[in-house]
């Protein structure tokens, strides 16, 4: 399978006030051809900012320090926002609710993604078929709404139609299944998989349910702080996580599975600034003291997986 889109040593910093707040440290992983990715990690991880820089949509005050973004030989960082955006790659925001202007009927904002797209296709129609695909009953009043009249659940699989309908090569879906209930997580992580079949999309589905990440990817990234802890085949890393932060998201799934967001885990300082060894050194249940602490740990090949943590840095 071919490489669709590198992301080497990426580091993002936000401007706040006289601070800067480190975002990324360091971020480097692939996606093949057609493969879909989960990223997961608590609140403050740095989540969202890798799939707005991916999707060209950082705010102003971010700032990339290093690292390289490249999909299909293009580089993503050194492109026009526009040049990038809707056409190579899509991205569902995390907030939904305040993604879509109230003052626009839904078929108002379909035409105006693809005002500059001068294609013959009649653009409501093509639409109309997409939300049927996604599972609306009545796609043409879907299209005669305003975003108010919509639920957090149909609004995203609206914003999922608009993703879809310049058929991007990759769609990021921030927080996909965080706005529904438990039975319409199952329909969403369904409808995920079928765009994925029917329209042939590589996917990055950024979620704190890690729970649902083998049933819609291939491969996960775990980030802590800004690093990437382990990286490997989804249902590998949940039959035998490795590093231990992994492991701690792993025993907490039972209880992710009635809290949307991740607070049952305790959290100390996600996001550390300063520290001189391993980001999770402290929350870590396999701390080895003169060496967590002090040492920043590297990356070691275990098989298709990469592992950050001291435990496996002599091993091979
Ligand atoms: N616009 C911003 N200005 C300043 N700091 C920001 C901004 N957006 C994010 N941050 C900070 O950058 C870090 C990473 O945030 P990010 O939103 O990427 O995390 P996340 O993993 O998506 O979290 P969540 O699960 O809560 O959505 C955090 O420390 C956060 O406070
Ligand atoms: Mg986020």
């Amino acid at each position: 399978m071919e490489t669709l889109l590198t992301v080497d040593d990426l580091k993002i910093s936000y401007k706040s006030g006289n601070y800067y707040i480190k975002a990324l440290d360091g971020v480097s992983f692939e996606i093949k051809e057609g493969e879909s990715l989960a990223i997961v990690g608590e609140s403050g991880s740095g989540k969202s900012t890798l799939g707005m820089a991916i999707a060209r949509l950082l705010p102003p005050n971010a700032i990339i320090e290093k690292g390289r973004i490249v999909m299909k030989d293009i580089d993503i960082l050194n492109s026009k926002p526009d040049s990038i955006r809707g056409k190579l790659i899509s991205m569902i925001p995390q907030e939904v609710g305040t993604a879509l202007s109230p003052f626009h009927k839904i078929s108002t904002v379909f035409e105006d993604v693809m005002a500059s797209e001068n294609k013959a296709t009649n653009i409501l129609n093509e639409a109309s078929k997409i939300l049927a695909f996604l599972g609306f009953k009545d796609p043409e009043r879907i299209l005669k709404s305003y975003p108010h009249e919509l639920s957090g659940g149909m609004l995203q699989r609206v914003l999922l139609a608009l993703a879809i309908i310049k058929r991007p090569y990759l769609i990021i879906a921030d927080e996909p299944t965080s706005m529904v209930d438990a039975p319409l997580r199952i329909n969403i992580v369904e409808i995920l998989n079928a765009v994925r079949k029917e329209f042939n999309i590589s996917m990055i589905i950024i979620t704190h349910d890690i729970a649902i990440t083998p049933h819609l990817c291939d491969n996960i990234v775990v980030m802590y702080a800004g690093k990437i802890m382990e990286y490997g085949k989804a249902k590998e890393i949940i039959d035998n996580p490795l590093n231990p932060y992994t492991k701690l998201l792993i025993n907490s799934i039972p209880r992710i599975k009635t809290a949307t967001r991740f607070e049952v885990i305790e959290r100390k300082n996600t996001q550390i600034q300063f520290y001189k060894g391993c980001p999770f050194a402290d929350r870590c249940e396999s701390f080895m003291k003169g060496i967590c602490d002090i040492t920043i740990p590297r990356y070691t090949s275990l098989g298709n997986r990469k592992v950050l943590c001291h435990l496996y840095n002599d091993k091979k």
